[in-house]
């Protein structure tokens, strides 16, 4: 499939959009501040399962680091639960699903949780991170993914 160019300009801080690329959604989320806080935290929380993605390769060798992203106010993932494929939801609001819910994406089919560098939780269905997919900043405000 061919390379899909995203532009960012328009989307404010805590916001994402979704586009398609070889016939799977991508999430392109901006962080804010508050959400790279919350990540820091979750890092060493212990809750998650494989916080600086060592264990499965769900991304480019480029993408290193606990936030799996290039920039880190911008998280680039496909949108498909790693458990049997379905699109999670977007709950940014902290304590929306269960009291210690940092923000983050929901799926609604068994329930797996991932925190927004698309790392999985632990105690949930889904085994493994959400995959980042290849891509790169074409400019500050244009990404290319692919
Ligand atoms: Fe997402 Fe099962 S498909 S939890």
């Amino acid at each position: 499939g061919a390379p899909v160019e995203v532009d960012v300009d328009k989307l404010e801080p805590g916001q994402q959009l979704t586009v398609e690329w070889r016939g799977k959604p991508v999430w392109v989320l901006r962080r804010t501040p508050s959400i790279l806080e919350r990540l820091a935290t979750l890092t060493d929380s212990g809750r998650l399962r494989d916080p600086l993605a060592e264990v499965a390769t769900q991304q480019p060798a480029y993408i290193t680091g606990p936030l799996r992203s290039l920039e880190e106010e911008y998280l680039v993932v496909v949108a498909i639960c790693t458990h049997l494929g379905c699109v999670p939801l977007f709950r940014p609001e902290p304590g929306s699903v269960g009291d210690d819910w940092p923000g983050g994406y929901f799926c609604p089919c068994h329930g797996s949780r991932f925190d927004f560098a698309g790392r999985v939780f632990k105690a949930v269905p889904a085994p493994i991170n959400l995959e980042v997919p290849p891509y790169r900043f074409l400019s500050d405000h244009q990404i290319e993914i692919g």
